[in-house]
Formats: structure tokens, C-alpha cells, sequence
């Protein structure tokens, strides 16, 4: 590998701060790069149809995406956003939802293979009723082959998820649980537009992690507005207090068109935390959790004990398959990448016509498997030569290797013979990393990337 082609954008810069200073910024939400997209309609339906009436690869893990586009209240950051719910609408859309789990549960790729993890997402699933909740978690169960110790997470929001709702989840197999709390700073979650001040936030979510029927995990972003160094060291202090099992910490993306740009751009709101700034606080809380006893399972997720797997989370960031559910789900098969139609309209005439709600296709990327474990390597913060030996990539880590020693060089990561572990500011910019990585794996032209909203949901997603 000729480095002496690369700049600081892939390389990052000497600095005795690489923390703050590496480089400048998040180069992209998530490492990747996109094959051939298939824009023709028909070849889209006659393309999927033939994946699902193959073969699933033998040995390679496979999950279920389910997607409930609907939240009752925009939060500021958000880009994720896409219905506010209303009760017929909901009703209406879990009238096309079940058709389509139908047709997709009897495909014989849906059938042929158990499924290892299951997210239901959104969106806010949340926001659904107790007995519609009840009866999604027990149509996936009677549909879809799941493994007897399948991950099943309904994802939301703390604010009106009742007992009632609760229950039902519980009763009807869903076994975890994930909540975008973001902050629990009364005045930041007031700026963000988000429901309920900490005090009430923290009750619920401290009277649910007590039941300890399953892990309550909780997504907090750092970065947003008002959020400053002393607000986030309460911010963790609330976790930690909390007994919750599991916390992802987010990076705040500033997304163009989100009412938050527009809140900034008009003064009325001081503007989210500049680069330096938000590494501090990554830096800050990723090492008050681990001094808190927290195991770290990837640069953004920390459990607090065994029973926190965040299954679908590791599956979705390497080869695995996902069968996307839903408006606006994305998926991928096979190495092929599918996003199903956002618009509702579009959604239910597809269901209603029988054909698969497809907006997107793209065809693998090349070599796509050994993406795929670069990219979840460096998401985990380890990447190891033996094992990508054993996974069919025995060149690997030796053709990498200038590469990883100017990052060692750099204090991003530290090197030795077959192991590169990523520092904590190697964690922080573990996307700038993994894209880089990608890019000096492609010789002739830089690591072209798919479009942001065509990307699997990792929590997003989007995934995150
Ligand atoms: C799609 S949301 C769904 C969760 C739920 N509806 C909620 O109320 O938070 C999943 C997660 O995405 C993250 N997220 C949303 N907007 C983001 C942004 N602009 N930058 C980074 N992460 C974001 C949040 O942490 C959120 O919990
Ligand atoms: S953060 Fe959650 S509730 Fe808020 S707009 Fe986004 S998806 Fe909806």
C-alpha cells in the first residue's frame, strides 16, 4: 500500500491532542461503500423475488427490520422523523405491515434459516398501543422462524409507555427494550422539543430497569444545544444512577432541514457543540463508564452486565443479512442493499397490489464480505489480524499495516504484531478510521459513498 497517495483526511494529523485535533470532523454517519444501483422497477421486483426464493448462506447470521414510522412529536435534531402519528393512520399502516409480513414469511429464504435478532424500530414503536404492540410481537413469532434465544427489541420512547404497554411487549416476546432519552437536562430536552423534564424521565426509567424483566437500554446524544461539559457529566451521572443496563452515546449529526438547523440559523437557539468539544465529552463518558465497572462492546455501546448482548446492533454493522419490514426499512440480502418506499401512499399501493415496497436497490459492493468485517472491526475498536485470517482474509491486516502504523504513529490506535486496538480517540473517530480504510483498499478511485438515507438501520441506526 502506497500511503505517500493519502492526505490528513485519511491519514489524520500529528497532534499531541488526536482526541480533539485528529481531524476535523465526522466524514460520514457510517463507513461504507455502495455497489451498482438498480433503478429499473421490474428488474427491482424480479431481483428480490429471486433472492427470497434462494438459499440463505449457510452459517451467516440473519436478522428481521421492522420499521413504525410514526412519532407524536418532532424532536429538533432529528432526521429520522417521517409521520406523526395519529391512531387511523398507525391502524392503517399495521394493516399493510401484516401483509407484507406475510408474503416476506412465506418466502422459502424466510423460512429456510432461524433468525438470530429482531429490532423494531422507527420512528417511535413505542407510540403504539398495548394491544397493537401485543399483536405485532406475536405475528413475528408465529411468521418467522426465530432462534430460541433471538434478540427481540422494541425500540421508543419512555414518555406513555405505560405498564399496559409494558406488559404486552413482555407477553408477547419482545426481551429488550431501547429508549432514546438523549438528555436528561430538563432545559436541553425542552430546547430539543423532547417530551417529559428529568425528574420524570428518571423515575420511569429507574422503575423499569428495577423490574429487571429485560435490558433497558438508553440512547443519549452529546453535543445538542445547552448541552454543556457540566450538563453531560450529570447526563452520565443520570445513567449511572438509573440502574438501566446498557447506554449507546451518539454523536450529534447535524442534518441540513431538521428544525434544529433552522432553529440556530435564526439565533433562537445557541448553536449544537463544535468538534472539539463533542470529543471531550465522548471522551468524558466513555471513560466514566468504564470507570463505573461498564463493559465497552463497541466505540458507542456499554453494558453494564452479561445479560446486555446488543445482538442486532454487532449483526447488522458485519455481513449479516436483514430483511427489511416496513415504510422506509432498509435491508440487505446477499450483499444487496434494499430500501423499501418511505411514502405511506407508495407503501400501500405496493402491499395492496402484491408487490414488494421497494424504493432502492443496489447490487454488492465489491468485495462486500471483507467491508463488512473492516467495518465492524473498527466499530468495535479491534481489529484482528487472526481472525480475519480465519474469516477468509488472510492478507489483510499485513496489507493495512503501513496504514495502521501511521495511525499508531499518530496515537489513534496501538499496534502490534497482528492486532491493531483502537485508543479512545481512535473510538471517536472510529468512522473517519474504518472510511479511510476503505478508501486505501481501493487503488484506482476514493471509496464512493452510498447515500446517507440508503444505508441499513444500525439504531441508526441508521444504524447509527
Ligand atoms: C431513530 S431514533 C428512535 C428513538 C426514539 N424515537 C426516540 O425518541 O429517541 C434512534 C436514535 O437515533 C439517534 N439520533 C436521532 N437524531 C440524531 C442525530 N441528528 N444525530 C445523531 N443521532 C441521532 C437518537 O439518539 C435516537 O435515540
Ligand atoms: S428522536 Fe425519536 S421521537 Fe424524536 S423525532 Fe426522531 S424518531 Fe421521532
Amino acid at each position: 500500500m502506497d500511503i505517500s497517495r493519502f492526505d490528513e483526511t485519511v491519514l489524520g494529523r500529528l497532534t499531541p491532542d488526536p482526541l480533539q485535533f485528529a481531524f476535523t470532523g465526522k466524514t460520514t454517519a457510517h463507513a461504507g461503500r455502495g455497489g451498482r444501483p438498480i433503478l429499473d422497477p421490474g428488474q427491482q421486483q424480479a431481483m428480490f423475488t429471486g433472492l427470497l426464493a434462494g438459499e440463505p448462506e449457510p452459517g451467516r447470521a440473519r436478522c428481521l427490520y421492522l420499521h413504525i414510522p410514526f412519532c407524536r412529536v418532532r424532536c429538533t435534531f432529528c432526521s429520522f422523523f417521517q409521520y406523526a402519528a395519529s391512531p387511523a393512520w398507525i391502524d392503517n399502516y399495521l394493516q399493510q405491515l401484516w401483509r407484507e409480513m406475510e408474503a416476506k414469511a412465506a418466502t422459502h429464504w424466510a423460512q429456510a434459516a432461524p433468525f438470530d435478532a429482531v429490532y423494531v424500530g422507527g420512528g417511535t414503536p413505542t407510540d403504539m398501543t398495548a394491544a397493537q404492540i401485543a399483536e405485532l410481537g406475536r405475528r413475528l413469532r408465529q411468521l418467522f422462524p426465530l432462534r430460541a434465544d433471538c434478540e427481540i427489541t422494541l425500540e421508543g420512547r419512555l414518555n406513555g409507555f405505560n405498564d399496559d404497554k409494558y406488559e404486552a411487549a413482555l407477553n408477547s416476546g419482545f426481551n429488550r427494550f431501547s429508549f432514546g432519552v438523549q438528555s436528561f437536562d430538563s432545559q436541553v430536552r425542552r430546547a430539543a422539543k423532547r417530551l417529559d423534564e428529568r425528574e420524570a424521565v428518571l423515575e420511569r426509567l429507574s422503575q423499569l430497569s428495577r423490574g429487571n424483566q429485560a435490558p433497558i437500554i438508553v440512547d443519549l446524544l452529546f453535543g445538542l444545544p445547552f448541552q454543556d461539559e457540566a450538563c453531560w457529566q450529570r447526563d452520565i451521572a443520570d445513567f449511572l444512577d438509573s440502574g438501566a443496563h446498557g447506554v449507546d452515546l451518539y454523536q450529534l449529526i447535524e442534518m441540513q432541514g431538521t428544525p434544529m438547523a433552522r432553529l440556530v440559523g435564526q439565533g433562537k437557539q445557541p448553536p449544537p457543540a463544535a468538534t472539539p468539544l463533542k470529543a471531550r465529552l465522548y471522551g468524558y463518558g466513555a471513560q466514566a463508564l468504564e470507570a463505573a465497572g461498564l463493559q465497552r462492546l463497541s466505540s458507542c455501546h456499554w453494558a453494564r452486565d452479561s445479560r446486555e448482548r446488543s445482538r442486532y446492533n454487532a449483526l447488522a454493522k458485519t455481513c449479516a443479512d436483514v430483511l427489511p419490514l416496513g415504510a422506509g426499512a432498509g435491508g440487505v440480502i446477499n450483499g444487496v442493499s434494499v430500501m423499501q418506499q418511505r411514502e405511506l401512499q407508495a407503501y400501500q399501493t405496493a402491499c395492496e397490489a402484491g408487490e414488494w415496497p421497494l424504493a432502492m436497490m443496489m447490487a454488492p459492493a465489491p468485495h462486500f464480505r471483507r467491508d463488512g468485517l473492516l467495518k465492524s472491526a473498527f466499530d468495535k475498536g479491534l481489529l484482528d489480524g487472526r481472525h480475519w485470517r480465519q474469516q477468509g482474509q488472510p492478507e489483510l491486516f499485513d496489507i493495512l499495516r503501513p496504514l495502521l502504523s501511521i495511525w499508531h504513529e499518530r496515537g489513534l490506535l496501538t499496534l502490534s504484531a497482528e492486532q491493531a486496538e483502537l485508543t479512545l480517540a481512535g473510538r471517536f473517530w472510529n468512522v473517519n478510521l474504518a472510511q479511510g480504510a476503505l478508501q486505501a483498499l481501493s487503488p484506482a478511485h476514493a471509496a464512493s459513498m452510498p447515500p446517507a438515507h440508503f444505508q441499513p438501520k444500525e439504531n441508526n441506526h441508521v444504524t447509527h
